[in-house]
Order: structure tokens, then C-alpha cells, then sequence
């Protein structure tokens, strides 16, 4: 079948989040964070996903910005760095107004003229989701913003990929599903959607059952598979 819908995932898909370690390393009296905003930035991530499985596997759900807390604390422990209260506001505060990566708005609008459904499917709680599209100014593009906080579990929960065809009744194959994290694009394959892996790092493909159907570099060439 034709693909009539597109969905997209949020943090680290369509909103950079190394945007916040790194925009808050560039400020002035920020010299401990700049000597490792990357690592900072890395476990930060790292530890805010492994909160969600480890959260999904055991029935034990928490909105995802207590999961983005959590990690935060956690990587800021472990670079000595968690003596700076303000330190952490601040890099909260930049998670509510990440940057969208560059080729977005056009690659939405593009799907926009071309008259396909385009909606995030997300981790993230509605309010930090509203304020990140609010923020890139991307709102405009989508038809909805979907969040796992209304079926109270995380990817790759299947309950989760469900909420798409619930909102836009379409069939799983009329779905193209983009992704930038490998275990998300396994669970949406699996479940039965054609996915896009952006693999703007160049990391290997994951071991899980289901592989991507497409792997991008970045989003560009998006609206060319949904055609
Ligand atoms: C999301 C996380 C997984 O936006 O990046 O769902």
C-alpha cells in the first residue's frame, strides 16, 4: 500500500538533544561543563533510554520528564559536576527549547504539500512535546503530536505504535515511521510499520529481530520514501 502518513520520533529525530549540554558549555563561567559537555551530553541520554525500558519492562511508568531528571542527575554525578544546582536548572531549562536539526521545517512542509498525515510519536510528556515544537516552530506541519502518556508506557511498547493507527485509522503498511534510535526502529519494524533509521553518526545497525527498511543520514530524503 501507498504510504499516506508519516510519523516521526522527537528527541534525538527531529530536536538535537546534545543542543542543551552544548548551548549551556558555550555560556559565560561554564568551564567544567566545557571540558565535557559530549560526555555529559551522551550519558545524560543514555541513562534517560535505559530509565524508560527498564521502567516499561517493569510496569513501573513515570512521565518522561521525571525519566529526563533522573538522567540528568545521574550524568551530572558521575562528571562531579552535581555540587551546581543552577548548573542543572539551566540545562533542564534549554530540554523545554531544544533545536530542531536543520532540514525539518522544509522536510515537513514538503510532506505537507505533497498531502500526507506527518505527527510525532513520542516518549516525551505533552507539555515538554508542546514546548519543543513550539519553540522550532514546527507546529504548523503536524496533524498531531502523539505522546506514550496516554496509554502510560514507553517504546517500544506496541500498546505505544497502536496510538497511530488509533488517531489516523490507517493500516500499519500506509505508515512510513522515522526514527534516529535504532531500538524504536526495531520495535516499529517489528510491529509492522516501513521504517527510516537516521543514522547521522554512522553507527552499526542494531542486533534486535527487526532491521530498518531504509537508513538515511538525515532527514532530507524523507519526503522521497513517502511518495
Ligand atoms: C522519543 C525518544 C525515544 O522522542 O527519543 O520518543
Amino acid at each position: 500500500m501507498a504510504i499516506n502518513t508519516c510519523i516521526f520520533d522527537a528527541y534525538g529525530t527531529l530536536f538535537d538533544v546534545a543542543s542543551a549540554a552544548r548551548t549551556a558549555a558555550s555560556e559565560p563561567g561554564r568551564d567544567a561543563l566545557a571540558e565535557c559537555w559530549k560526555e555529559l551530553a551522551e550519558d545524560w541520554r543514555l541513562k534517560q533510554l535505559q530509565y524508560t525500558w527498564l521502567r516499561a519492562i517493569t510496569n513501573e511508568h513515570a512521565p518522561f520528564w521525571e525519566v529526563t531528571c533522573d538522567g540528568l542527575d545521574w550524568a551530572l554525578e558521575r562528571r562531579g559536576l552535581n555540587g551546581d544546582p543552577e548548573l542543572r536548572e539551566r540545562l533542564l531549562a534549554l530540554y523545554w527549547e531544544l533545536r530542531a536539526y536543520p532540514e525539518v521545517p522544509k522536510m515537513l512542509a514538503t510532506l505537507k504539500a505533497r498531502g500526507l498525515n506527518c505527527a510525532i510519536l513520542s516518549n516525551g510528556n505533552p507539555d515538554m512535546l508542546e514546548g519543543a515544537v513550539d519553540s522550532a516552530g514546527i507546529g504548523t506541519y503536524l496533524d498531531a503530536v502523539l505522546s506514550v502518556e496516554t496509554v502510560g508506557i514507553f517504546k517500544p511498547s506496541s500498546r505505544v505504535y497502536d496510538l497511530v493507527g488509533g488517531h489516523f485509522g490507517c493500516a500499519r503498511d500506509e505508515v512510513l515511521f522515522v526514527s534516529s534510535n535504532g531500538w524504536d526502529i526495531a520495535g516499529a519494524s517489528g510491529y509492522g510499520f516501513p521504517t527510516a533509521w537516521v543514522n547521522r553518526a554512522g553507527d552499526p545497525v542494531d542486533r534486535l529481530p527487526h532491521r530498518p527498511k531504509h537508513i538515511l543520514t538525515d532527514l532530507t530524503t524523507v519526503p522521497d520514501l513517502a511518495s
